[in-house]
């Protein structure tokens, strides 16, 4: 399955003139992609070097649909001022929020403008270079691998995640004990991953993507990498079982599991998702998590 945020590097053509020597230019680099384990460390090294490579074609490529200061939960475009997933947004004012994967911050923007305190955290430094250039009044920007937050105990009333950090982890239950842990009791954590049934497909927008071609259950992941068998992507595939599993053995309480529909005014396409598929199979899957009080 290509990654629904790759973007492929860019090829804008150099023309040379007589008077400048001939020189040849490397051929682009095309990393191979292929299905094969790919551990924690090896995870997280690539995707770190993916997204700082990739954060300006991705920022140009997706901006706009993202918006500089709206909460978009995927390529659906469910809105959080619709969704209220986080609660009313009136009842977000003062509220500690954590962002988890938050890229250019954007629905940390959303959250500060609703009043609310978000810390917009990242493994990528150019990613929270596009948050600067686009803006931080009332956010604060932390550089920092989701596996390891560096956050005391209980101080954060909610946390959220659009599509950040969790489909790129080889093993998600660190990251949602973490987020668990800076929660305080009562505290939610409400994220949105690709849907796992787009896995069984070709991650294809037109009527080729709309096959099966692949087992749902086969967890291995798809990895790009350089001519030397390094992994440059990464993106790791659960079932929707393992899914809730995980969300149960990092001691949340699952709420809700929201499979957004595709609407009718979004006629863009993002990757593999379109409103083609988008009509027919669900895209993005959001789950809502509770910290429970009894818990604490
Ligand atoms: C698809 S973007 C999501 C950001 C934003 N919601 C959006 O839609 O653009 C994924 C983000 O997750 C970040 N990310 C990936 N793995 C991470 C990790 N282990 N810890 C923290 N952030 C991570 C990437 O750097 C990237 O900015």
């Amino acid at each position: 399955m290509r990654s629904p945020f790759r973007v492929l590097p860019g090829r804008a053509g150099r023309k040379s003139t007589t008077r400048e020597p001939i020189i040849q230019e490397p051929e682009p680099f095309e990393p191979e992609a292929t299905r094969r384990t790919a551990g924690a460390t090896e995870s997280s090294h690539a995707n770190r070097g993916w997204w700082d490579r990739n954060a300006d074609d991705y920022q140009v490529e997706h901006g706009t649909f993202l918006g500089d200061d709206r909460f978009v939960w995927g390529p659906e475009g469910l809105d959080e001022t619709e969704a209220e997933l986080l609660g009313p947004p009136e009842e977000l004012k003062g509220k500690g929020v954590l962002e988890i994967g938050a890229g250019a911050a954007q629905c940390s923007r959303w959250l500060a403008a609703q009043g609310a305190r978000p810390v917009a955290l990242d493994l990528s430094h150019r990613q929270l270079q596009h948050a600067l250039r686009i803006g931080t009044q009332g956010i604060a920007l932390v550089e920092a691998d989701a596996g390891a937050l560096p956050f005391r105990d209980g101080v954060f009333d909610l946390a959220c995640s659009a599509y950040g950090a969790l489909p790129f982890v080889a093993d998600p239950v660190p990251v949602l004990r973490e987020v668990r842990r800076v929660l305080r009791p009562g505290g939610r954590f409400v994220f949105s991953v690709t849907h796992p049934i787009r896995w069984a497909f070709p991650d294809e927008p037109g009527p080729e993507g709309l096959s099966v071609a692949a087992s749902y259950f086969d967890r291995t992941p798809y990895v790009e990498q350089d001519e030397a068998g390094r992994a440059v992507y990464v993106e790791h595939h659960r079932t929707l079982g393992d899914r809730v599993r995980d969300v149960v053995a990092a001691g949340f309480r699952l709420v809700d599991l929201v499979e957004p529909e595709w609407p009718s005014w979004n006629s863009q396409e993002w990757g593999g998702w379109s409103p083609l598929r988008g009509n027919l199979i669900p895209g993005t899957a959001i789950f809502v998590c509770v910290r429970d009080e009894r818990d604490a």
